[in-house]
C-alpha cells in the first residue's frame, strides 16, 4: 500500500495550482485584497514617472494640459498613495502567509488524524515531519510570492496597455504587449524547462542529504559504538558535496536566465523609443505623449520580471504541492463508523478471518479465536507470525479481508467506532510518552480519573512505587520522547494507562517483555485478579507469562490452533 502513494505519478503544474487554489478556501477574499493592493501600488509607482515625463515633456514646449502645480501635487499624491498602499501590502503579505500556514497545518494534521493509525504505519515518520515543515513553507511561497506576482502582473499589464492604447498610442501598446509576452511567459516557459529536471534534482539531494544527516544524528550511539565515525563523516562530506554541486547548477542556470531578461527588457526599451522617434518623425503624436509612452513602457515591466525570477521556486512549490496533495486525497485503510450499533463486551468470536497488508501476502489465513468476559486468552508465536496484526484487527485498525470478528451478535464493521475504542483497549509493544509529566500521561486515558483511580491503575501495572520514588512524584516530566524512562518503566506506565481506561476487552502486546520476573509476577498476579471484570487478550513469547492463560492460541504460517500445555489441540 505505501508504495501506491510513493509511486504516484505527478500531478500536471496545472492540476497541482489548482488544487492548492482550492485549499485556501476561506482566505480568498485576502489574496484578493492583495492582489488588487499590489496592482494600484505599481500602478500609482509608474504613475509619479509618468507624471516626471510629463512635466518634462512640458518643459521641452509640448502640449500638456496640466499645470506644473498640478503635476508636482499629483505626483506627491501618488508618492503618498504609494506608500499607504505599500504598508498594507507589507500587511496583507504577512497576514496571509501565516493565516495561511495555520490553515495548511491544520488541514495536513486533519488528514494524518483520517489516515490514523494504519497508513500512518507504512508512512515514514520523517517524510511527514518533512511534510509538515519543509513543504508548508514552499507553499506559503507559492500562495504569498506566486499566485498574487501573476495576477498583479497581469492585472498591471493590461491596465497599461489600456491607458497606452487609448490616451497616446497603439504602436507602444503593441510593444509593451511583445515584451510582457516574451518576459512573462515565453522567457518562464523555456527557463522553467530548461530547470525543471535540474530543481527536481536539486531537490530530491537536498531532502536525501537532509534524511541521512537525521539519520546519522539519531544513531550516533551505535555510530560510535561500532568505531564507523569516520566513514560516516566522510559519506556527509561527499553528500554534501554533491548537493554542492546541485545548487551550483540550478543558481547559475537561475542567473544565466535572469540576465536574459534584463537584456530583454533593454531591448524592448531600445524599441520603444525608437517607436516613440519615428511617430514624432512621422507627426502621428507629439514629443510630450512619446516622452510620457516611452518612460511609461519603460516603467511597466516590474510586475512581468517578477514572473521570470518564479520557475526556479515553482518547480520546488509543485514537487512538495504534489506531496500535500496526495496526503489529503488519500483514502484511509478503514472509515470510521458512525450511527451504527453500540455494544457493551461480553465476548468476541472471530471466524474464518483472513488479511494481508498487501495484495501480495496473505498475514493470517481463516483465523478463528474466542475470548469472553472472565477469561484470559493467550496467543503466541513467532516473530513476525501475525499476532500484533491480530490485536489491530481486533481494534479495526486495520480493514479485515473476510470472514467476521463478532462482539456479541455484532459483526465489527457494524459497531460504532467510538463505541469500540470504549470497550477495547490496547497495550501496544512501545508505548509512546509525550512530552508531559506522569499524570498527564496517565490521564490520557481518562481524563476524569480521581487519583485513587491513577493510584489503584498504577498499583495493578506495578508501577506505584517507581513513580512515587520519583522527585516530583506523578508530576515528574517524562522528556521528549520518554527518554528519561527505561524500556521496562515505559511499558509499564503503558500498561497502568490501558488498566485507568477501564476496558471491558484489553488487549496486550507483549506486556511484559521488558519487566524483570519480580515485577512480571506482580503485573500477572493483577491481570488474574482482575480478570473477572474484563476480558484479556495477551500475546507473549514467554512461558511465564503464558502460564496465567486459561486457554492458549499459536499463530503459524498465517494459520491459528489451540494449544494446550504447549501441545497442539
Ligand atoms: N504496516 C504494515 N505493512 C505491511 N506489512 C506489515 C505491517 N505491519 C506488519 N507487517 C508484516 O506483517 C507480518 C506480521 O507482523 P506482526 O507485527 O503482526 O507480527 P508479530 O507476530 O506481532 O511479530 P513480533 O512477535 O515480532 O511482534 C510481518 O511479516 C510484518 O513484516
Ligand atoms: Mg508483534
Amino acid at each position: 500500500m505505501k508504495e501506491k502513494v510513493s509511486s504516484k505519478s505527478r500531478r500536471s503544474g496545472i492540476k497541482i495550482m489548482s488544487g492548492l487554489i482550492v485549499l485556501i478556501g476561506s482566505l480568498a477574499y485576502a489574496m484578493v485584497f492583495a492582489v488588487v493592493n499590489g496592482t494600484l501600488g505599481f500602478l500609482s509607482a509608474m504613475s509619479i514617472t509618468a507624471l516626471g515625463a510629463a512635466g518634462i515633456a512640458k518643459a521641452l514646449g509640448a502640449g500638456v494640459a496640466l499645470s506644473y502645480g498640478w503635476i508636482i501635487g499629483l505626483a506627491i499624491a501618488c508618492g503618498v498613495i504609494r506608500g499607504l498602499l505599500r504598508f498594507a501590502e507589507q500587511y496583507l503579505n504577512h497576514f496571509i502567509a501565516f493565516r495561511l500556514l495555520a490553515v495548511l497545518r491544520n488541514k495536513i494534521f486533519i488528514a494524518l488524524r483520517r489516515l490514523c493509525p494504519a497508513k500512518l504505519e507504512s508512512k515514514q515518520k520523517g517524510s511527514i515531519i518533512a511534510m509538515i515543515t519543509a513543504d508548508i513553507e514552499t507553499l506559503e511561497v507559492f500562495y504569498a510570492h506566486t499566485v498574487s506576482p501573476v495576477c498583479i502582473a497581469v492585472a498591471v499589464s493590461l491596465t497599461v496597455l489600456a491607458v497606452l492604447t487609448f490616451a497616446l498610442s497603439p504602436y507602444f501598446a503593441l510593444v509593451a504587449l511583445l515584451g510582457y509576452l516574451t518576459v512573462g511567459v515565453i522567457m518562464p516557459l523555456i527557463s522553467s524547462s530548461k530547470m525543471k529536471t535540474d530543481g527536481v534534482n536539486y531537490r530530491r539531494e537536498f531532502s536525501q542529504f537532509n534524511a541521512f544527516y537525521m539519520d546519522s544524528i539519531k544513531g550516533i550511539k551505535d555510530i560510535v559504538l561500532h568505531n564507523a565515525g569516520e566513514k560516516r563523516m566522510n559519506e556527509v562530506g561527499q553528500r554534501s558535496g554533491n548537493l554542492l554541486v546541485h545548487a551550483k547548477r540550478l543558481k547559475n542556470k537561475t542567473a544565466y536566465s535572469q540576465v536574459v531578461t534584463e537584456v530583454c527588457v533593454s531591448f524592448f526599451t531600445v524599441i520603444a523609443a525608437a517607436v516613440g522617434v519615428i511617430l514624432v518623425a512621422t507627426g502621428k503624436t507629439d514629443i510630450g505623449k512619446a516622452i510620457v509612452g516611452v518612460v511609461i513602457v519603460t516603467g511597466s515591466f516590474g510586475p512581468v520580471i517578477a514572473l521570470s525570477a518564479l520557475p526556479g521556486n515553482l518547480t520546488q512549490t509543485f514537487a512538495g504541492g504534489d506531496r500535500v496533495l496526495d496526503l489529503i486525497a488519500e483514502k484511509p485503510a478503514v472509515l470510521p463508523v458512525e450511527n451504527k450499533k453500540d455494544f457493551d463486551f461480553e465476548s468476541v468470536e472471530v471466524k474464518d478471518l483472513c488479511f494481508g497488508y498487501d495484495d501480495t501476502a496473505r498475514v493470517l489465513q481463516d483465523v478463528c479465536l474466542h475470548a469472553e468476559k472472565g477469561e484470559i486468552v493467550g496467543i503466541t508465536g513467532d516473530s513476525g507470525s501475525g499476532k500484533s496484526t491480530l490485536l489491530k484487527l481486533l481494534l479495526r485498525f486495520w480493514q479485515k479481508e473476510s470472514g467476521e470478528i463478532m462482539y456479541g451478535d455484532s459483526d465489527i464493521d457494524e459497531i460504532n467506532t467510538s463505541s469500540l475504542l470504549d470497550n477495547v483497549t490496547m497495550v501496544s509493544q512501545t508505548t509512546y510518552l509525550f512530552d508531559d509529566t506522569i499524570e498527564e500521561n496517565l490521564r490520557i486515558a481518562k481524563r476524569d480519573a480521581t487519583r485513587e483511580e491513577i493510584d489503584e491503575a498504577c498499583k495493578r501495572a506495578s508501577v506505584y512505587e517507581f513513580i512515587q520514588s520519583l522527585p516530583e512524584g506523578y508530576g515528574q516530566k517524562t522528556g521528549s520522547l520518554g527518554e528519561n524512562f527505561s524500556a521496562g518503566e515505559k511499558q509499564r506506565i503503558g500498561l497502568a494507562r490501558a488498566f485507568l481506561r477501564g476496558s471491558k476487552l484489553i488487549l496486550l502486546d507483549e506486556p511484559t517483555s521488558n519487566v524483570d520476573s519480580i515485577n512480571e509476577g506482580i503485573i500477572l498476579k493483577s491481570l488474574k485478579d482482575g480478570k473477572k471484570d474484563a476480558g484479556i487478550i495477551l500475546v507473549s513469547h514467554r512461558e511465564s507469562t503464558m502460564a496465567i492463560a486459561d486457554r492458549v492460541y499459536r499463530i503459524e504460517n498465517g494459520k491459528i490452533s489451540e494449544v494446550t500445555n504447549g501441545r497442539q489441540k
